[in-house]
């Protein structure tokens, strides 16, 4: 086949011209010309003859329609779109393909596909990844997808479908378990290794043959920083060969793959990236002889999430008690001039008529309120915090009703002076040392684990915050926890020692790439100070 004798449209400048907040509402990140062709020359060997019907259930303004449309000049062509002005665009480009406005989440795609139809049929496309599908918060429509897995498929705890490409994935399972077909999707890379998506592997690899896995360059998409792949699986075939697992170069240099590895997707992870031998002798070794970092440390907590900062949070602890105290004695109707004259740009102003509908009794802000804060960023605040980090919060349960802060009862686990501050099973894994006393604020999937908890917190958890006495604060440590800290020196040292394992270049270079979003990282019970 021909590389690429695509019509040359600018994918990325047809979605720079969405604006950007619906842009990231609906993942519309168009696929470069040169990826698509890629794909539709790694996908040729496994549609023989060619496709009788090819089906983009997210087509966006037609990147791999039109490519579809010239390799396969006899196969129907079926594109379903969430914007009218997309599909419009995907519509003109394509003339002869069926293009319908919808929802593929929400029944869109049963009305746009028949049962029957010719030959094999090819599922191709680049569907909505944004971290969050909305079909979370719509139980029906939710309720439905998810009944396409079997009733004995268990969600194991922490995991989840989450994103919308999760459910395009079961979708086209569906409708490929059923009749001759192939799958060919762009979606994010957490698919390949992600802990949150090993039940969705499982299942997928029980239901479709994995043939190619392609990981894609960091620069696919101009302007994210999503690591993103392409899988390639054709309906259940008992004689397929092993898949294959091949990194892509550059998209500067065509997206041309790498030699490919062999893949043996298994229990308990189901990965569809390969390994190093020497990540898995070392997550074997540490885990022979050592101890989940979180359960070593049994307590640990998400960051302050006020969901207003432009209010609650200022570098100047006197700006931010004038402020607060100005917007908690302010009349509702003078909102707007309280939040000029205090520079709160206009986006932010129904959220204040909201919180000024929420608090009740508080008249005047209280100086006790005022809190050190500091704004930990992950990875960039590798081993410490900077001193630009710091900054002042205005912590009081009335003002963030959410309770996103998660006290509990009386205890307030910001008070500690010595936190460790750390992510998991995220990439890239980062610790820090916070030393100081203060709330630290919620940077994605960091937590924090305080030096010292209350001993009933650490006996029964943390739902006993709310019930009576908490006892005596004792150090944050599994019994081999304490163990471990008696031979460091005491809970601080090993508190240190444990941040410059995290960044150690053994797990940052050697473990974190194999297992780091994957599995709680093992502390080695001979861990050096
Ligand atoms: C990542 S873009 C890819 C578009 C196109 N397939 C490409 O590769 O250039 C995803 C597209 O899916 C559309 N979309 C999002 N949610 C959808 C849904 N539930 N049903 C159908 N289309 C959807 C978006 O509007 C966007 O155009």
């Amino acid at each position: 086949m021909g590389a690429s004798p695509v019509a040359e449209l600018d994918e990325e400048a047809l979605a720079a011209a969405i604006p950007p907040a619906e842009r990231r509402e609906r993942g519309a990140y168009y696929t470069p010309a040169r990826l698509v062709a890629q794909l539709l020359a790694q996908v040729r060997p496994f549609v023989g003859e060619g496709p009788g019907r090819i089906v983009d259930p997210a087509c966006g303004a037609g990147a791999f329609l039109s490519a579809c449309a010239t390799h396969f000049p006899d196969a129907e062509l079926l594109g379903l779109e969430l914007s009218e002005t997309s599909a419009r665009q995907a519509q003109a480009r394509v003339p002869r393909a069926r293009i319908a406005v919808g929802d593929a989440l929400r029944g869109g795609l049963e009305r746009l596909l028949r049962p029957g139809g010719p030959g094999l049929e090819l599922w191709i496309g680049n569907p909505p990844y944004n971290g969050t599908s909305a079909l979370l918060r719509d139980p029906l429509a939710y309720g439905r997808l998810r009944a396409l897995l079997p009733p004995d498929f268990a969600l194991p705890p922490g995991t989840s479908l989450r994103d919308d490409f999760a459910f395009f994935l079961l979708l086209a399972a569906e409708r490929l378990s059923q009749r001759p077909g192939v799958l060919a999707f762009v979606t994010s890379a957490t698919l390949l290794d992600a802990f949150l998506y090993a039940p969705l592997r499982r299942y997928l690899l029980s239901r479709l043959s994995l043939r190619e896995v392609l990981e894609l360059p960091a620069d696919t998409f101009q302007g994210t920083q999503v690591r993103t792949c392409a899988t390639i699986w054709t309906s259940h075939d008992a004689q397929a060969t092993p898949p294959r697992h091949r990194r892509c170069a550059s998209k500067e240099l065509g997206f041309a793959p790498h030699e490919p590895a062999a893949l043996a997707p298994a229990s308990p992870d189901w990965l569809l990236r390969p390994t190093s031998a020497e990540a898995t002798e070392l997550d074997r070794l540490w885990r022979a002889n050592g101890q989940a970092l979180t359960t070593l440390l049994p307590v640990s907590l998400p960051g302050l999430k006020t969901r207003f900062d432009e209010l609650l949070v200022d570098d100047d602890p006197a700006r931010l008690l004038a402020r607060v105290d100005a917007f908690l004695a302010c009349p509702p109707e003078a909102l707007a001039d309280f939040a000029r004259a205090h520079g709160l740009p206009p986006k932010t102003w129904p959220k204040l008529e909201a919180l000024k509908g929420e608090v009740g009794v508080e008249q005047r802000a209280h100086p006790a309120c005022v809190r050190p804060f500091f704004r930990y960023a992950g990875a960039k605040h590798r081993g410490a915090l900077p001193e630009a980090a710091r900054a002042h919060c205005y912590l009081s349960r009335a003002l963030i009703p959410r309770g996103d802060h998660r006290l509990r009862g009386e205890y307030d686990p910001h008070r500690g002076h010595v936190k460790l501050l750390f992510n998991t099973r995220e990439l890239p894994l980062a610790a820090a040392l916070l030393d100081a006393e203060g709330c630290v604020h919620a940077h994605r999937h960091s937590r924090f684990a305080p030096l010292e908890v209350p001993a009933r917190l650490l006996r029964e958890g943390l739902g006993a915050a709310r019930r009576g006495e908490l006892g005596p604060l004792v150090p944050n440590l599994s019994p081999e926890g304490v163990a471990l800290a008696e031979r460091l020196g005491g809970p601080l040292l090993l508190f240190r020692a444990l941040v410059g394992f995290i960044n150690s270049e053994a797990v940052q270079e050697v473990w974190a790439p194999a297992f780091g979003a994957l599995r709680d990282l093992p502390i080695p019970f001979d861990l050096q100070p």
